[in-house]
């Protein structure tokens, strides 16, 4: 398995702090059965992970991993927040931050926590018409998706996937969080599972992410995600 979201890169967010945790959070998913992990911290208009740092602290995990002989290969990404459509551009202009993988065909595409950006659609088209597939992370923890459920849609319609978190699945994050995301699952609009793991507390846990989506909408959804997931993992 690989997991597309996960503050593995030490010392930068609100993720890893230290090489060590790192390397434990590497050492909690590759028990769990993961092979690959995209390093995605955050890139917010007042906490700016950039491309430089995650790919120079990438090569430092991957090579602390191959001391502690943990056979997982760790990928450079950022954890991208829509803060307006210009700064998104601005960003991309720069080559500031990292896509998903080296070739740059998938972004995650957060969403500000305060209010939906209005642009979301408009931005999703932009990248889809470079050959770009957006990813947004976790919308069930977003309130306004709850509320307005067409939001979401108008994404999708947009082009844009999805990335629900396996904490939510297991009911780690709200209540609310849940019920949406199994809400997202009965009507399959869920693209990909990551964990957003962020340290060896709020840990890597794709497997049960993976065990809920199968207990509740089969095991041929399930699939497909990890389908999806793999295709994204050959294209990096
Ligand atoms: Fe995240």
């Amino acid at each position: 398995m690989i997991d597309i979201h996960c503050h593995i890169l030490p010392g930068v967010d609100d993720g890893a702090k230290t090489l060590e945790e790192s390397v434990g959070m590497a050492r909690l998913a590759y028990e769990d059965g993961v092979r690959a992990i995209i390093a995605t911290p955050h890139f917010t208009d007042s906490l700016r992970v950039k491309r430089e740092t995650v790919l120079r602290l990438t090569a430092d995990v991957q090579d602390a991993l191959e001391l502690a002989g943990i056979p997982l290969k760790v990928y450079p990404g950022n954890e991208l927040r829509l803060e307006s459509f210009d700064f998104v551009k601005e960003q991309v202009r720069h080559q500031s931050f990292c896509y998903l993988g080296r070739n740059g065909n998938f972004v995650l595409l957060e969403q500000r926590w305060a209010e939906y950006t209005d642009s979301t659609p408009e931005v999703i088209r932009w990248f889809a018409d470079q050959g770009v597939q957006p990813i947004i992370p976790h919308p069930e923890r977003h309130i306004f998706f709850r509320t307005e459920p067409q939001l979401l849609l108008d994404c999708l319609e947009a082009g844009a996937w999805t990335q629900v978190s396996a904490d939510s699945l297991i009911g780690k994050n709200s209540k609310e969080a849940e019920e949406f995301a199994y809400w997202m699952i009965d009507g399959n609009y869920v693209h990909t599972l990551a964990t957003d793991a962020h340290n060896l507390i709020r840990k890597p846990n794709l497997s049960e992410g993976f065990a809920r989506v199968r207990q509740r909408g089969g095991a041929k959804q399930a699939e497909a995600i990890m389908e999806r997931m793999n295709f994204i993992w050959s294209e990096l």
